[in-house]
């Protein structure tokens, strides 16, 4: 069975939806842990709820980020995939070298569209009529690693950060599943700058 290390910063929906896939039988995977970098947030409680095994690394109480990262790393010996899921921290190159072709981000638009941590803000400001969310494998720069799935929303003219963020959560709920399944079943190939799906 894959096992998955879920990484999170806050609310966790994007988490409560791969628990739900995994619950409803629709992806064959174990969540083996949680991680959080801040205390008391609702991926925590998503977790506990689910009886997944759960621990918050406090990025503040670590006076730098390699020492922060040795202790993600040891939480997630054995893991399979790591799957970040609004977690809002830059993880280092030696991070993501170790986890290379298996670490993967969910971001709020279509990449290569609006990187970084405003991406709401940032189409609302910039008066694009469609945006989205992109699921990617993580490489060393900032939401730019080989793309494995997308999905579109319209942007409404009396659309808010809120509103919008919550039409496209409704989108990333599925297509990240989706993605972590494609992996599970070994059907992602990733050839430079590509993922080649199987099958499609
Ligand atoms: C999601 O919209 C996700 O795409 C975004 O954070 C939100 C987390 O929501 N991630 C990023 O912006 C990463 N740069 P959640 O805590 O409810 O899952």
């Amino acid at each position: 069975m894959t096992k998955l290390g879920v990484m999170c910063s806050g609310r966790g929906t994007d988490l409560q939806s791969i628990i739900d896939a995994i619950q409803r039988g629709e992806l064959n995977a174990e969540i083996s842990i949680v991680l959080t970098d801040k205390p008391n947030v609702m991926a925590l409680e998503r977790a506990d709820k689910a009886g997944i095994k759960n621990i918050c690394v406090d990025r503040k109480k670590f006076s730098n980020r390699a020492d922060f990262e040795k202790e993600l790393l040891k939480n997630l010996e054995g893991v399979d995939l790591v799957v970040l899921a609004g977690f809002m921290r830059i993880l280092s190159p030696e991070f993501v070298r170790h986890y290379e072709g298996r670490l993967m981000n969910i971001h709020p638009s279509l990449l290569p569209a609006f990187p970084g941590a405003h991406a709401h803000r940032d189409v609302l400001a910039y008066g694009v009529k469609v945006s989205g969310c992109t699921v990617h494998f993580v490489d060393e720069g900032t939401d730019s690693g080989p793309i494995i799935l997308q999905a579109a929303v319209e942007v409404h003219d009396d659309d808010t950060e809120e509103t919008l963020s919550a039409r496209i959560l409704e989108k990333e709920h599925i297509i990240y599943p989706q993605a972590i399944k494609l992996f599970v079943e070994g059907k992602l190939k990733i050839v430079g700058r590509h993922v080649i799906i199987k099958g499609r």
